[in-house]
């Protein structure tokens, strides 16, 4: 494979930087923390980790409202600290992205503080103001729990300002050819100082126009194209990932002709993995990954099974999402936005053979997988913390005081009970040859042999059980054929004549001879490799 299509075939893995691990004691994580910590990810076999906004910030959403582009926030560190960390990756072989926050900067930045102190600031129009709150009523808001509108009155000026998310993030004026530079500059400086690419946060929303949703328009491609052609003359090999939370249609242009984003998040099938969990049946994902465009050559999907935000779901329709809350945000206070804000363990019970089966998913869906930070070891969340901070709290590193996060006092409160730190650890799992951080470790090294995981294609196969999602992945020469049993009963199932022929069992190490029938065991999964 071409050296620059790295991605393609990547295990990534999603750190928030406060909370990974701290170094000097200050109770927040930081850089150096992520540096003491490569050999452990090296270990879980992670390429690339996608490290969350590090910039100054105000922390109203957690460092997504930035205060200045060019700096490291004092808690995390320094630009010295991560070249250091982005040195010593490398020699890890591991690579490393970060946040690029286009569409809004926080109140408190600069251009912001001149934009609203005057109509008359050349940095006025660094951002969209109007002086009504009637323009583009037909896009949608998206901290619904949070902000009653996407305006909001600004006293001194007498005009309203934009913004998609808090009221502390005012919207770039995309349309001003200087906030377009200025975002330019922002990724160049960075990309001077070694970082691999960028996770590109909240892209659909740069434009705004009149009787649109304001969402996936044209000219927010153009940019995002321009963004793209720089990088490729300047720094080829380093990626551009994209966070567009939309159907797979609406994401597909989003690869342009392969001269957009190199790779984009899959948003809609990751809630089908859970409501195939749930249901014992696979049709959900089939369905949503029939309806999944093909995509040039040099794209990946990233798949995942949570992040830092809310389980979303804005990719299922009315009925599935009353469904989804019922069955997976039983207290109220689980539910955020149109999410639920739980991590992977508890929402799958801390059943460990549903958690195997999600990840064993995963790691055979086309697309490069992310796994975020902590679910690898399955650890919980804390529903006492606000908004999405319950699924941000201290790595559970070991059983010491504060989980072996911080010598000093936490910036967070830890997870309490069944999933805390005294009973789920990276030091009592990663010598244990039972343990979940040990079959997650083994399925992405497996995955990682084995090339019939990068490429694009899957070919589902009826198998006459609805339970059990039987597919073929092929490419490079090699053909894979993947089970996996959703429900919670042995189920058997039916290879069609075609593909009845000896394979490799991955996780058995073993030919076996597939016949007519196999009989999965609840929630189990094989890995075959055609002989
Ligand atoms: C998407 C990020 O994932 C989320 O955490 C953030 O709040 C919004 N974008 C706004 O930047």
């Amino acid at each position: 494979m071409n050296n620059n299509h790295w991605y393609k075939n990547a295990v990534f893995y999603q750190i928030s930087v406060r909370a990974y691990k701290d170094s000097n004691g200050d109770g927040h994580g930081d850089l150096r923390g992520i540096t003491e910590k490569l050999d452990y990810l090296q270990t879980l076999g992670v390429d690339c980790i996608w490290i969350m906004p590090i910039y100054p910030s105000p922390l109203k959403d957690d460092g997504y409202d930035i205060a200045d582009y060019y700096s490291v926030d004092k808690a995390f560190g320094s630009l010295d600290d991560l070249k250091g960390l982005i040195r010593a990756a490398h020699e890890h072989d591991i690579r490393i992205v970060m946040d690029l926050v286009l569409n809004h900067t926080s109140d408190e930045h600069p251009w912001f503080v001149a934009s609203r102190s005057d109509r008359n600031s050349p940095y006025r129009d660094y951002y969209v103001w109007s002086d009504t709150n009637q323009k583009y009523k037909d896009t949608r808001v998206i901290f619904l729990d949070t902000e009653p509108s996407n305006w909001t009155w600004d006293e001194k000026t007498g005009q309203y300002y934009w913004h998609r998310f808090y009221a502390s993030q005012p919207d770039l004026n995309f349309d001003n050819p200087k906030v377009q530079e200025e975002m330019l500059n922002v990724a160049r400086f960075w990309l001077d100082l070694g970082i691999d690419g960028f996770r590109a946060d909240a892209v659909p929303y740069l434009i705004e126009r009149e009787g649109t949703n304001c969402e996936n328009l044209p000219e927010t491609h153009a940019y995002l194209k321009k963004l793209r052609a720089f990088m490729e003359e300047n720094y080829p090999g380093r990626i551009l990932l994209c966070e567009a939370n939309q159907w797979p249609e609406d994401v597909r242009p989003y690869f342009g002709d392969g001269d957009e984003f190199h790779m984009g998040f899959h948003f809609p099938i990751m809630p089908r993995i859970y409501m195939a969990l749930k249901k014992g049946r696979y049709e959900d994902m089939e369905k949503i990954m029939r309806r999944t465009p093909s995509i040039p050559e040099n794209c990946q999907w990233c798949t995942f099974l949570r992040n830092h935000d809310e389980l979303t779901l804005e990719m299922v329709t009315e009925e599935e999402r009353q469904w989804m809350w019922k069955q997976y945000a039983p207290e109220p206070r689980m539910k955020l936005n149109l999410g639920i804000r739980r991590r992977f363990a508890p929402l799958l019970d801390n059943n460990r053979r549903k958690m195997e089966l999600a990840n064993s998913i995963l790691f055979t869906l086309p697309g490069s997988p992310i796994v975020y930070y902590g679910d690898e070891i399955g650890m919980g969340d804390n529903l006492d913390l606000f908004d999405r901070n319950g699924v941000r709290t201290p790595m559970q590193w070991d059983d010491s005081p504060n989980a072996g996060f911080s010598k000093g006092k936490p910036f967070s409160e830890l997870v309490k009970g069944e999933l805390s730190y005294q009973n789920v650890n990276v030091a009592s799992q990663i010598n244990g040859p039972g343990s979940f951080f040990n079959s997650v470790k083994r399925m992405i090294a497996l995955r990682k042999q084995h090339p019939a995981f990068s490429g694009s294609n899957m070919e589902w196969l009826d198998a006459g059980n609805p339970a059990v999602a039987v597919y073929i992945r092929e490419h490079e020469g090699e053909t894979m054929l993947i089970l996996n049993n959703l429900s919670d009963a042995a189920e058997t199932v039916h290879i069609p004549a075609e593909q009845q022929t000896t394979y490799l069992d991955l996780f058995a190490g073993q030919n076996v001879a597939i016949n007519d029938k196999i009989t999965l065991q609840p929630y189990s999964y094989l890995w075959l490799v055609k002989k």
